[in-house]
């Protein structure tokens, strides 16, 4: 067997050292060019997301399935070991037959692919870690060299990324990359809580994390609407705060064991103590004299506090803390602190006689005082504190962490008084934001006004994947592929901002995704086809492919969703920032500019065959709409898909026939345009800008002089 091949490779020391020397001095002499270009310069065949820091192209590829055969050099752990085993899987599944080459390959055949790792990295995996990894490839040879496991795993990732498919053969170009990341924190928050995400959705997402270079969990495991931990010290948490939806002990050991294992340091979040509902209706003791008969359904029910006053709450919190701490190894320990109204307080007798008697005159300084008791409890169990916004506070020392919610402002705001941050509130997904708008947002813009001190401050940012709106057969089209163009943010140098460039290499990392077991795509064609009650559900997909969901305010809004709402239509089953998008823009663009190079004609074509698409969808959707329920709020969408392409085919006709519609149409198109605009079916129309741009192009033309009587 292979591993067993691999562990026979043992060589010297002094030669391991001379063979890989004159390998990277191979690679470098037929590099081209005596300087790495930064990454933007990528060449436009590449496939790699996140870009990495620098990377030289050079003349030809390197013929993965000639005779792949890959191992160590030198010393290398079992992670990496174990690494390497599911890299092989993978590159078996693109190129074919490498599982069987390497299992065959003899310990003294020349290696295809050495990998070279000084050390394993640190037994609990630090923010400090050393992540960066150099991978030389010629048209001979593969070298992979890295500090840690952790580069050593990211850089494997970069190379499947480089591997593709010419006339029936796996190649990976002759490229030199020296990567490193530009942000040392690059997470992402997962909320189990309004929906239970079991275990396997918590590992998939944990896949497609590595291959994203995201390398921090934070796992949302308490709030209002339940106790999603197992607690034996504190067993009615979850017997009576969860609905029977959590994760036992030993599945908390497994997320941690296999984020580990790719290179991802868990921090679970327990909230407090405000959004702590769960917490006292299991315990009402710990709890501000709320009398809650039952878990809340709403995100924005009343919410019970921790009492800060009583001890009774600290020796809970201690004793939980410690327990969770035999868990989650990680230094760092989230304890929430959003959102605490601190109204239980205001009402309690005992508590405000205590708030009177400590001088404090508003539910902050009581929360200061509550976060301050917590200092001394998280650093017995070796943990440090990080929390959202409402935790900055001059009173509590600099080692505290803040995840900025509220803006880029409170962000800086903590880094001018000396506080480390993570950026989040651009990154939150259920805003069903564009991948463009979150990309070029940065925890620290080329123009911040902070100093280069405090610009370190800021460790990075984390993606937030809230749960009100989602369940775990659309959470993976929520989360991906948006994620991976943060990922990218957090990621690659500041000057990364190419954002036709970046949904190029998106489309393309978004199959990878798939691939490794994610449903972005094929998540929401089921649940079409589920909708439909229809085994081709195409004129479904035509119309989701131009939809997209509202934003959570504007769902909650009109849904008023909770815990019991159905999220089981349409709105569920269309994605953020769909292709369509940019596909409609590209091509309106390319009529409405004529620029060189940009063949307006082809434009045209491919519109008027989208538009007689919508106009063949249009009524079919209206007869289903008819049939389904899970359908029923859409008739009027449909009618209006139907209008819009008809604006779209009239306004194409005009710019053929360089004809100047009459006044009146305008108009009428304004008048279409104002009614979609309108709240409908929890979905909006996602090429209205471009529509409207063709609309306007069409009405401008010149109006042609009536041609004179000979
Ligand atoms: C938050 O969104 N309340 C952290």
């Amino acid at each position: 067997m292979f591993v067993n091949a691999r562990i026979q490779i043992v060589r010297s020391v002094v030669f391991r050292a001379i063979v890989l020397h004159c390998q990277l001095i191979l690679a470098l002499l037929f590099l081209i060019g005596p300087s790495a270009p930064r990454a933007q310069q990528s060449p436009s065949s590449l496939r790699l997301m996140p870009l990495p820091n620098s990377m030289q192209t050079g003349q030809g590829t390197l013929a993965v399935n000639a005779h792949f055969h890959a191992g160590f050099s030198g010393v290398h752990s079992v992670r990496i070991d174990a690494a390497l085993d599911r890299f092989l899987w993978r590159l078996d599944r693109q190129c074919g037959d490498i599982r069987r080459m390497q299992s065959t390959a003899a310990a003294t055949d020349p290696m295809l692919l050495t990998i070279q790792v000084a050390g394993p990295g640190a037994a609990t995996q630090s923010v400090d870690e050393d992540e960066s990894y150099k991978l030389a490839v010629t048209t001979s040879q593969a070298t992979l060299t890295a500090a840690t496991d952790l580069g050593a795993m990211h850089g494997l990732e970069t190379f499947l990324q480089l591997v593709s498919m010419e006339n029936g053969a796996c190649r990976v170009p002759a490229i030199a990359i020296d990567d490193t990341p530009r942000f040392r924190w690059r997470g992402f928050m997962l909320d189990p809580v309004r929906h239970f995400e079991p275990v396997d959705e918590v590992l998939r997402t944990l896949d497609g994390m590595a291959i994203a270079k995201l390398n921090v969990f934070h796992w949302h495991l308490s709030d209002d609407e339940g106790f999603r931990a197992e607690s034996k010290k504190f067993p009615r948490l979850t017997e009576v705060a969860s609905s029977g939806l959590f994760y036992s002990q030993d599945q908390l050991r497994e997320v941690v064991a296999y984020a580990r294992a790719r290179g991802i340091r868990v921090v679970p979040e327990f909230d407090m103590p405000g959004h702590s509902s769960s917490t006292t209706i299991a315990y009402p003791e710990y709890g501000s004299g709320e009398d809650l008969k039952s878990l809340p359904l709403v995100h924005d029910a009343p919410r019970a506090e921790l009492d800060p006053s009583s001890e009774k709450t600290y020796k809970f919190i201690d004793t939980f803390v410690g327990e969770m701490s035999e868990i989650f190894p990680d230094a760092y320990f989230h304890i929430g602190g959003d959102e605490t109204e601190g109204k239980a307080w205001l009402s309690s007798p005992s508590i405000k006689a205590f708030m009177d008697k400590k001088g404090f005159k508003t539910p902050p300084e009581l929360q200061a005082y509550f976060n301050q008791r917590l200092l001394p409890i998280l650093s017995k169990h070796g943990k440090k504190m990080v929390g959202w916004d409402e935790i900055l506070n001059p009173s509590l020392p600099k080692d505290i962490m803040v995840q900025s919610w509220r803006g880029v402002d409170s962000l800086a705001q903590g880094a001018t008084q000396g506080y480390t941050g993570i950026l989040s509130a651009p990154y939150y997904l259920d805003a069903q934001k564009t991948s463009e708008e979150m990309f070029l947002a940065d925890p620290v813009p080329a123009e911040t006004t902070l100093t280069p001190d405090q610009q370190k401050l800021i460790l990075g940012g984390e993606v937030c994947m809230w749960a009100e709106q989602i369940h775990p057969e659309t959470v993976d089209s929520r989360v991906w592929p948006r994620t991976l163009a943060i990922a990218e943010r957090f990621w690659s140098p500041q000057s990364d901002r190419d954002v036709a460039e970046m949904y190029r290499r998106l489309r393309l990392a978004s199959l990878e995704l798939e691939d490794v077991g994610l449903n972005h795509i094929s998540g929401p064609e089921k649940l079409r086809r589920n909708i439909a009650g229809n085994a081709n559900p195409e004129a479904l997909d035509v119309f989701a492919s131009v939809l997209e969901p509202i934003s959570f305010g504007d769902r909650e809004d009109a849904q008023h969703t909770d815990s019991y709402t159905s999220l089981n239509r349409l709105v569920d089953a269309v994605v953020a920032d769909p292709p369509a998008r940019q596909q409609i823009a590209h091509d309106v663009d390319a009529i409405v500019t004529q620029a060189p190079g940009s063949d307006a004609a082809a434009a045209a074509s491919h519109l008027r065959q989208r538009f007689e698409s919508w106009q063949q969808a249009a009524p079919v959707i209206q007869a289903w709409a008819l049939r389904s329920g899970r359908l029923s709020d859409i008739a009027d969408r449909a009618r209006q898909l139907n209008a819009l392409a008809q604006a779209g085919l009239e306004a194409l006709a005009f710019l053929d026939t360089h004809t100047a519609p009459p006044a009146a149409w305008l108009d009428a198109q304004k008048a279409i345009l104002a009614d979609v605009d309108k709240p409908s079916a929890l979905v909006r129309f996602v090429f209205l800008p471009s529509l409207q741009k063709l609309v306007d192009t069409a009405a401008s033309q010149p109006a042609i002089a009536p041609s004179r009587q000979p």
